[in-house]
């Protein structure tokens, strides 16, 4: 019979934790919202007590998304535990999720803790919780590297205190997948009191292990998975979500085990998360890069020509990357557009549509057709835009391997029409340093990243940078079939998102 596997969704947290990632509230109330959507059963929202505003942020998902469990981290210490309960406590169904080290290198290093008085820590952690919560996950953090009778004896103490979930997570991706699965294994020998709570996995992927490490624990006995969208996270980040969902649902035979997860809804919740994170999708990357359905080389596309069953495992529809027989153009009127838009599953409101369709005539008068992915591109930088102080128009340049490259970029500002100049060592230096005239204000180019979001010679590309501006670092995106346009959009994203914070 096909076990119900819980996915536990901690992009919102753990995946938030990279460097330069972080959200503000809108961003994780929509991240929120599509995760809904995709059908995942928690949503781990955030560390409430890492800031006042990841606290409010928290709360308002609890207070607005409604379905999966709302789940807030704390560490092992009464404040902490207040705080995660004045964060979760309006939301439908609130989870207090506490953790503490039980490694020997975490007890003594980290923690100077001998293993009879973290136990008690724990214990006296889960009670506390319990008083304001009915679900309380508790988290051996490092469980992996610690000794397995004192882990057991954790475990043990917190269920008899009243933990509903207990977790084991792999902190820093040491584990293997044999060893993983067998100490799951074992943990369920060991502990009979186990059967009565959920028993939950949290992998990491230092040695790129954590997807099978945590397929390995689902083989023996783990109930939650806990991953990201995008595998993203601490380091080499966490398992990714989408992998994991798709080899259960692909592999039904093998685990024996099914998802709720709406798959469809993948590939739209992996380009948002991508987005509002500023973390770009490796192409090669499983089920959601953009090569994952490519198939390149002759006898692959002979193949999937004669019977698509010959190259492909997984239906790029299945995770909801759709093509579609109507083509768009340029000449593709209003009614074609929203008629594609429902079909992909977008609901924008008038004033929204307008924008959309605005920036769909501006790439469609440069690119022959529209696909899918094009069209998903531009309604999410659309839909996601930051407030805009300046306004991009359009650009020009001068380039060539002879000559010092020329650009000149005419923004607007309230209605205005600004021009200007500038030469730099490359065509979008040159770009930059124009912006950087126009309004006013230096940034120093900390990344940048570009990549053809779709396919084809007039692919749409994407631009990301990231620009430290007064001390403070800002990330940008931008597309266009242009790449030079593309990064001149994304490096002026990045300074609205400066002026945006500013005001
Ligand atoms: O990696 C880890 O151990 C964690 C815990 C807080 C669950 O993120
Ligand atoms: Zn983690």
């Amino acid at each position: 019979m096909s076990r119900k596997i819980i996915v536990f969704d901690t992009t919102l947290r753990d995946g938030e934790q990279v460097p330069g990632a972080k959200l503000n509230k809108r961003q994780k109330i929509e991240i929120a919202e599509q995760l809904a959507k995709l059908g995942v059963d928690v949503i781990e929202a955030g560390f409430p007590c890492s800031s006042p505003e990841d606290l409010k942020a928290i709360q308002a998902v609890s207070e607005q998304v409604k379905g999966p469990v709302i789940a807030g981290l704390a560490r092992a210490v009464q404040q902490d535990i207040d705080i995660a309960w004045d964060a979760v406590r309006n939301a439908e169904r609130p989870r207090i999720h506490v953790f503490l080290g039980s490694s020997d290198i975490h007890l003594q290093k980290k923690l100077r803790q001998d293993r009879d008085s973290a136990l008690q820590r724990a214990v006296d952690a889960v009670k506390y919780a319990k008083k304001y919560c009915e679900d309380v996950e508790y988290s051996t953090e490092d469980a992996s590297r610690t000794d397995f009778e004192y882990l057991c004896r954790v475990i043990d103490a917190v269920i008899a205190n009243g933990a509903t979930v207990v977790n084991v997570p792999d902190t820093v991706g040491y584990a293997t997948p044999d060893e993983f699965g067998d100490l799951i294994r074992r943990l369920r020998e060991g502990v009979p009191a186990l059967d009565k709570v959920t028993l939950s996995v949290h992998c990491h992927n230092d040695l790129g292990l954590a997807v099978a490490n945590s397929l390995s624990a689902v083989r023996n006995g783990a109930q939650q998975v806990e991953c990201t969208i995008n595998g993203v996270g601490e380091r080499a980040g966490n398992a990714s979500l989408e992998e994991i969902v798709m080899a259960i649902k692909t592999r039904h035979a093998v685990y024996q085990a099914h998802t709720d997860i709406k798959t469809t809804e993948i590939y739209r919740t992996s380009r948002m998360v991508s987005r509002l994170m500023n973390i770009p999708v490796q192409p090669n990357k499983a089920v959601v890069g953009a090569n994952a359905f490519a198939h390149s080389s002759g006898i692959h596309q002979d193949g999937i020509l004669k019977d698509r069953t010959t190259y492909e495992i997984m239906k790029p529809e299945d995770v909801g990357i759709k093509e579609h027989a109507i083509v768009l153009t340029a000449r593709s009127g209003r009614a074609a557009l929203r008629h594609r838009l429902g079909d992909l599953g977008y609901e924008p409101t008038p004033e929204q549509f307008e924008r959309v369709y605005q920036r769909f005539i501006n790439v469609a008068d440069r690119k022959k057709e529209i696909s899918s992915r094009d069209l998903s591109t531009i309604v999410e930088i659309e839909l996601t835009k930051v407030p805009e102080t300046f306004s991009f128009h359009s650009l020009q340049i001068m380039s060539g391997n002879t000559m010092t490259p020329l650009a000149s970029v005419c923004l607007t500002r309230e209605g205005e029409t600004i021009t200007d100049a500038a030469t730099g060592n490359g065509p979008v230096d040159a770009v930059f340093n124009c912006i950087e005239r126009i309004i006013g204000q230096q940034g120093i180019l900390r990344d940048y990243d570009l990549k053809a979001v779709t396919m084809g010679k007039d692919a749409l590309g994407e631009a990301m940078v990231r620009v430290e501006i007064e001390g403070s670092v800002y990330s940008g995106i931008g597309t266009s079939p242009d790449v030079i346009e593309a990064s001149g959009r994304a490096y002026l994203n990045a300074f609205n998102r400066f002026f945006a914070n500013s005001h």
